[in-house]
C-alpha cells in the first residue's frame, strides 16, 4: 500500500475491540505482555514446559551474538512430542487430519494413533535405507499425509529435513540438495492439481543427475503413472514402509540437534538454508499457536491453508498443531479445485473453526464474489487469520464480514522463515486489531522500528523493523555459512535483528508493516529475489542483460517486472517479441519455478544506468508502476527511460 493510501486509512481507522467471546481464554490476560517483557528469558523457559522433555533443561538462553542457544542441555524428540506423547495419554483417537484431495471426494482420517504407527513405520523405513542422526533429507513432495509422516520420521531419527515446494524446479532441486548436502530424498511419483496428475519424479531424476551423494530415494505412489526407476537407488514406499513393525522406540536429541532446513530467497542469486534447532524452535511453535490462534484442541478445527513447502506449513500445519494435540485440514488442492467455492465446502462440510491463510489468496476469492461464500454455512468459523504479506484494509474488511460473518477475530501474524514462528500479531480476547495492522509484537518478543542511524522512530512515523533481543524459534543462521548470517541480518543495526522489512507505528503506537525494503519480492506471499530471477534471465542464451523488479499488484502484492536487453538487436527481436518473451517466461518457470514468471517482461535495447554502471531499479520500479520518474540525473542516457516507458505505454517521463 502506498504511503498515502496508508495515511488515509490511519485516518479513519476502524478499531475493532477485543471480541468479548475470547476474553475468558485461560491465557487472555492482560497482564501476559507486561509479565513477559518484565523477564522474557524466564517467560520463554516456561513457555517451554508446553514440551516433554527427556532431560529437563536448566539452562535457557545462552546468547554470543548472534548466535543464541535455548534450553541446550535439555534433550527430547520432536516427533514424540508430535505424537506418542498424545496417544500415551489416552488421545490416539482424536483426528490428526481430515487430508481432503484435491478430487471431489476423496478423503481420509488419520488420527494421532495412525499417525504413530505410520511415523514408526517410516522412521525404520528410513533406517533400513541408512538415514541415521544428523543426516540431512531432502523431502519434495505433494499435499499428501506422507510428507507430514516423512518429516516427522526424519527428525525423530535425529536427522534433518528440508523440504522443498514442489512447485519448485529440477535445477532449484538439485542446488538445494548439494548445499544442505542430502543423502537422501523423499517424493511421489507426482501430485493432482485440479484434476490432473503432474509429476514430480521427472525433476527428482533430473536434479540427482548432479548430486552424487544421494544414495536413495523414497517414492510415494500418488498418481500411478508410469515413472523411470533407477534400481538400487530408488524404493517404493508401500513396498518398505508398509513391511516395517509399527514400533520403533525413540533415541533423544539435544536441544540444540537441527531439525529444519528452509530455502528461502536473499537478496543475491543463491537461496539461504536457513536452518532451526530442536527444543526453541518446538517452544515457540507450540506457544504461538496456543497464544495466537487460541486453539482449544478438544473442540477446534484448524484449517491452514498453506503448503508444508514454505515455513507456514512446517511451523502451523505440523509442529505447533501436533504439538498442542490440534485438529486439523489438511487440504492437497488449490482454491477452485472443483469449483470457486471448494473453500467455502470444505468448511462447511468439517465445520472448520480456526482459518489461517495468506492475503492473495483473500483477494483472489474476494474477485470470486461475495455469493459464493454467502451460499454456504460458514457459522462454524471463530477466528480467522492472515500471513505472509502485507493486507490491504480492503481484504481485511471482506474477509471480516463476508467470511467472519463480523464476530471472527482477525490476526494478521507477520513473521519469517528466519523467524521460525510469529512474532507480531494481536491476541484475540486482549489486543484490539485494525484493518491492515499486525499491531504489537507477541509477549516475550522484542520489536522496534528505527531509522537510518537506528533510533527509535515516534508514534506516528515508519522505519525499519528490528527485533531486540534474542527469541528462541529464531534461526540459528545460514547453513554453511554464518558470515552472511552476521552480515545480513545483524550488521545493519549492530545488536539487533534487521528483519528486511519496512514498518510503521501509527498513533496509537500500533505497528503496521509496509513490506521489503530491500531486492527481495513478495509475489502471493512467496518470497523471491530480484538477482535470482536477473540470472535465471541471462542463462537464457539470447538475453545480454536484464533487470527485475517487484511492481505492486491487486492480487498478487507485488508481480515480477523484467527489463531485458537481447544479444540481437530489439530490431530484429521485434519480428515475434511475442514469441522471445513467452519463451523467456517458460525459461524462468523452468530454472525457478512458475511463481517465479515475469507478468512482463520489456524488451529494450538499453537498460537505464547510473553513471557508475549500476542499474537504476527505482527508476525501473517507478516506470513498472507508471510513477513519474523524479530525479534522473545520475543516468548515463535519459533517454533510454523514455523508449522504455514508451515501450510499456506508460506516460512517465524524465524529469530533465
Ligand atoms: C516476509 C517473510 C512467515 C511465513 C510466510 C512468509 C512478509 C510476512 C507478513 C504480514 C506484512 C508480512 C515480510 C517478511 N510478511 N507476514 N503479516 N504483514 N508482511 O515467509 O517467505 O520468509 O517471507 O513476508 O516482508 O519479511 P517468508
Amino acid at each position: 500500500m502506498t504511503e498515502a493510501k496508508l495515511e488515509a486509512w490511519l485516518d479513519e481507522t476502524r478499531s475493532f475491540a477485543p471480541s468479548p467471546q475470547f476474553s475468558k481464554q485461560a491465557n487472555a490476560q492482560p497482564s501476559i505482555y507486561e509479565e513477559a517483557s518484565a523477564d522474557p528469558v524466564t517467560w520463554w523457559r516456561r513457555e517451554a514446559e508446553r514440551l516433554t522433555w527427556h532431560d529437563e533443561p536448566t539452562n535457557t538462553l545462552e546468547w554470543d551474538m548472534p548466535f543464541a542457544k535455548w534450553f541446550s542441555d535439555g534433550t527430547l524428540n520432536a516427533s514424540v512430542n508430535c505424537v506418542d506423547r498424545h496417544v500415551a495419554a489416552g488421545r490416539g483417537d482424536r483426528v490428526a487430519y481430515h487430508w481432503v484431495g484435491d478430487a471431489e471426494g476423496e478423503s481420509r482420517t488419520i488420527t494421532y494413533a495412525d499417525l504413530q504407527s505410520m511415523v514408526n513405520k517410516t522412521a525404520n523405513a528410513l533406517i533400513e535405507m541408512g538415514v541415521k542422526n544428523g543426516d540431512r533429507v531432502a523431502v519434495y513432495m505433494p499435499m499428501i499425509p506422507e510428507a507430514v509422516v516423512a518429516m516427522l520420521a526424519i527428525v525423530r531419527l535425529g536427522a534433518a529435513h528440508s523440504v522443498v515446494f514442489a512447485g519448485f524446479s529440477a535445477d532449484a532441486l538439485s542446488s538445494r540438495i548439494l548445499d544442505s548436502d542430502c543423502q537422501f530424498v523423499v517424493t511421489a511419483d507426482g501430485a493432482f492439481r485440479r484434476g490432473a496428475a503432474s509429476p514430480l519424479k521427472p525433476a527428482v531424476d533430473e536434479a540427482l543427475e548432479s548430486c552424487p551423494n544421494v544414495k536413495s530415494v523414497l517414492v510415494v505412489r500418488r498418481t500411478a503413472d508410469d515413472v523411470n526407476w533407477v534400481e538400487g537407488r530408488d524404493v517404493w514406499w508401500h513396498e518398505i514402509v508398509e513391511r516395517q513393525s509399527d514400533v520403533h522406540t525413540p533415541d533423544y536429541f539435544p536441544s540444540e540437534q537441527t531439525m529444519i532446513i528452509m530455502y528461502t530467497s536473499g537478496t543475491t542469486a543463491k537461496p539461504k538454508g536457513i536452518y532451526h534447532t530442536t527444543g526453541g524452535y518446538l517452544t515457540q511453535v507450540a506457544s504461538t499457536y496456543m497464544n495466537v490462534f487460541d486453539v482449544k484442541p478438544d473442540t477446534d478445527v484448524c484449517w491452514t491453508a498453506a503448503d508444508i513447502g514454505w515455513i507456514t506449513g512446517h511451523s502451523y500445519i505440523v509442529y505447533g498443531p501436533l504439538i498442542n494435540c490440534a485438529t486439523q485440514i489438511m487440504y492437497e488442492g488449490v482454491p477452485d479445485s472443483g469449483g470457486k467455492d471448494r473453500w467455502w465446502r470444505i468448511i462447511e462440510q468439517y465445520k472448520v473453526t480456526i482459518l489461517y491463510t495468506a492475503p492473495t489468496t483473500i483477494r483472489t476469492l474476494m474477485k470470486w464474489g461475495d455469493d459464493l461464500p454467502k451460499g454456504h454455512d460458514l457459522s462454524s468459523l471463530r477466528l480467522l487469520g492472515t500471513v505472509g504479506e502485507p493486507i490491504n484494509p480492503e481484504a481485511w474488511m471482506w474477509y471480516r464480514e463476508h467470511i467472519g460473518g463480523n464476530r471472527c477475530p482477525i490476526v494478521d501474524t507477520w513473521w519469517q522463515t528466519e523467524t521460525g514462528a510469529i512474532l507480531i500479531s494481536p491476541l484475540p480476547g486482549i489486543t484490539a486489531t485494525k484493518p491492515g495492522a499486525a499491531m504489537r509484537a507477541l509477549p516475550g518478543i522484542g520489536v522496534d522500528v528505527v531509522d537510518n542511524d537506528g533510533n527509535s522512530v515516534g508514534n506516528g512515523e515508519g522505519g525499519y523493523l528490528v527485533i531486540t533481543h534474542p527469541w528462541p524459534a529464531m534461526t540459528r543462521g545460514i547453513y554453511g555459512d554464518p558470515e552472511r548470517f552476521k552480515e545480513t541480518y545483524w550488521t545493519r543495526f549492530p545488536g539487533k535483528y534487521f528483519a528486511g522489512d519496512g514498518a510503521k507505528r501509527d498513533d496509537d503506537g500500533d505497528l503496521w508493516l509496509l513490506g521489503r525494503i530491500d531486492d527481495v519480492m513478495n509475489i502471493s506471499g512467496h518470497r523471491l529475489s530480484t538477482t535470482e530471477v536477473e540470472h535465471a534471465l541471462v542463462g537464457h542464451p539470447a538475453v545480454a542483460e536484464a533487470a527485475v523488479v517487484g511492481a505492486s499488484d491487486d492480487t498478487t502484492g507485488q508481480a515480477i517486472v523484467a527489463f531485458v536487453t537481447l544479444k540481437m538487436s530489439t530490431d530484429d527481436a521485434s519480428k515475434d517479441q511475442v514469441a522471445v518473451i513467452e519463451e523467456l517466461r517458460l525459461h524462468v518457470a523452468r530454472v525457478i519455478s512458475p511463481i517465479a514468471k515475469p507478468r512482463q517482461i520489456i524488451l529494450t535495447p538499453e537498460l537505464p544506468k547510473t553513471r557508475s554502471g549500476k542499474i537504476m531499479r527505482r527508476l525501473l520500479r517507478d516506470v513498472a508502476e507508471n510513477r513519474s520518474l523524479g530525479d534522473v540525473t545520475t543516468l548515463t542516457d535519459p533517454t533510454v527511460v523514455n523508449m522504455i516507458s514508451e515501450l510499456m505505454g506508460t506516460e512517465a517521463s524524465s524529469d530533465d
